[in-house]
């Protein structure tokens, strides 16, 4: 089986997503991951994020093992990956590698912003998380300082408004809900109440089938 997780409440995501991948043990892969580590590296060798050859070159030539590199995390990498993630040509790039992870035994759960209406379309479970943008810039804001990195949660709210509107209105693969995906609102929620309720979005889905 494989459960797709999109939608523009990542900070959360990652940690749902993980959390359900042990539940059902299965595989988990956290796409954002791979656009951050295309960013970083075009912002280790000074490149310019417009230019979408270089991009698709360094996307081409990525390296897996990068993806647990902490630094990936930090809101400016955040911010470069949603600039180099526009480029249609890095998107396909990184196509083959998404697919391949979400085809293995024994199931996957991919998040991102657009595994339910392009990686994996037939997945057979979608969730849409969102949450309310001040209470993602909170999150963020905690888990920055959690780094020990500063955080201003006006900048970082500004921030989190400015990447999902360029993540909605760019023209290759666009952040919207797929047509038969659950939106799950995770504002209210704590971590263990989000994980609760994609659980009983899975178990209904699993019992369907
Ligand atoms: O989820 P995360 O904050 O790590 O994603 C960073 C950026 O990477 C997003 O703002 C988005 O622009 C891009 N991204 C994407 N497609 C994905 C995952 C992330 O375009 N599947």
């Amino acid at each position: 089986m494989i459960i797709a997780i999109d939608g523009p409440a990542a900070s959360g995501k990652g940690t749902l997503g993980k959390r359900l991948a042990a539940h059902y043990h299965y595989r988990h892969l956290d796409t954002g991951l791979i656009y951050r580590a295309v960013a970083k590296a075009m912002l280790d060798a000074g490149a310019d994020l417009a230019d979408e050859a270089v991009a698709a070159g360094i996307a081409q030539a990525l390296d897996p093992a990068v993806f647990g590199d902490a630094a990936l995390k930090t809101q400016e990498v955040g911010a470069a990956a949603s600039v180099v993630s526009a480029h249609p040509q890095v998107r396909r790039e990184l196509l083959a590698f998404q697919r391949n992870f979400a085809a293995g035994p024994p199931g996957a759960v991919l998040d991102g912003r657009d595994i339910g209406t392009v990686i994996c379309p037939e997945a057979e479970v979608k969730i849409f998380v969102v949450a309310r943008p001040e209470v993602r810039a909170h999150r963020r804001a905690l888990e920055m300082r959690a780094r020990g990195e500063q955080a201003d949660e006006a900048a970082v709210l500004a921030d989190i408004l400015k990447r999902d509107e360029r993540d909605r209105n760019r023209s290759a693969a666009p952040l919207r809900r797929a047509d038969d995906a659950h939106e799950l609102d995770n504002s209210e929620l704590d971590i263990e109440g989000g994980v609760r309720a994609a659980i009983a979005i899975v178990d209904a889905a699993r019992a369907r089938r």
